[in-house]
């Protein structure tokens, strides 16, 4: 009797493993990034937007894209929701990451798609022009110069020589130069270096293969992130050899090449496709 449960249990669990391994099977998206801020600054909080293709073709729509960002600094993971746009099956989220570094992040719509991590540069400082000394000592000379045009100009009044005028005009004009060198020294400047790109950690055809999606179909050897998260429904791209020619017409519009194909036009952008040609037919 006791061999019967168990192989009740054992055949029950079973067919539950098959059936969620079937769902899993049935369920793929391709996962494109479309809007992306070209920096991420710690602690200012930018937009992203993306489309979700199921199959690579349809729209997804209804969903509510759980987004999972780690923290560099902590190892904490931070989360947003991102809300559905008008356009079906593209969604938006607001993202705020506190500290400077590398991300790592994915996006769980339909099935969890890790990105190329997210670099995100310290806020520009802002440093003062001159020490707060000098700053003071110009102010200083200004109200001292100012203080002594007038008197300068009241002794003036008093008895009209050219030389009590023209300590007036002298004062005046020290008073204005304290001014503008005051002025100019209260300007903080700011004391930023070069911006870092978004995807500063990976090679910018690599980063786009694995943002636009291109890997949930594709393999290629230049892509050493995220392995094993192709589904290889299209050839290996690792040594692809194809024309530019030919690449700006394919991923332009891979339908208006060959009409029957499987790969989805992912509304690339012109600079987009020539990075991802560059990639492609870069020498190994
Ligand atoms: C939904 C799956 C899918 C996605 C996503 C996808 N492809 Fe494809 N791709 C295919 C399939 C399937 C083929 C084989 C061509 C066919 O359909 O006959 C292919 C073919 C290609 C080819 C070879 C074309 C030729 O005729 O020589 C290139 C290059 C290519 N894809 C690049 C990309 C790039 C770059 C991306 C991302 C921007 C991408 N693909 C996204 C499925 C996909």
């Amino acid at each position: 009797m006791k061999k019967n449960w168990t192989l009740i249990v054992t055949l029950t669990v079973t067919l539950l493993l098959l059936a969620a391994g079937v769902a899993r099977a049935g369920g793929w998206a391709v996962l494109t990034l479309e809007e992306m801020p070209d920096h991420v600054t710690a602690g200012e909080p930018f937009v992203i937007g993306f489309a979700i293709r199921q199959h690579g073709k349809t729209p997804t729509t209804g969903l509510q894209p759980q987004i999972t960002a780690v923290d560099p600094q902590s190892n904490k993971p931070v989360k947003f929701t991102a809300q559905e746009t008008a356009d079906p099956g593209h969604y938006t989220a607001t993202l705020l990451l506190p500290h400077t570094g590398d991300w790592s992040w994915e996006i769980d719509g339909f099935g969890s798609h890790p990105l190329p991590p997210l670099t995100v540069q310290a806020p520009p400082v802002t440093a003062p022009r001159l020490p707060a000394n000098a700053a003071l000592g110009l102010l200083l000379l200004t109200v001292t110069a100012v203080v002594g045009t007038a008197v300068a100009l009241i002794a003036w009044t008093r008895q009209r020589t050219n030389r009590r005028l023209g300590l007036a005009a002298g004062l005046f004009a020290v008073g204005l130069m304290g001014l503008a060198g005051w002025l100019w020294a209260s300007s903080p400047v700011s004391a930023q270096s070069e911006p870092t790109a978004v995807f500063a950690s990976m090679p910018p055809g690599a980063a786009l293969f694995v943002a636009k999606g291109c890997i949930t179909c594709h393999q290629h050897s230049g892509v050493s992130f995220s392995a094993g998260l192709s589904l290889s429904i299209g050839p290996d791209l690792s040594r692809y050899k194809g024309s530019p020619d030919y690449l700006r017409l394919w991923l332009h519009d891979p339908a208006s090449v060959k009409p029957e194909t499987v790969m989805p036009n992912l509304g690339l952008s012109s600079d987009e496709i020539e990075t991802l040609i560059q990639f492609l037919t870069a020498p190994e």
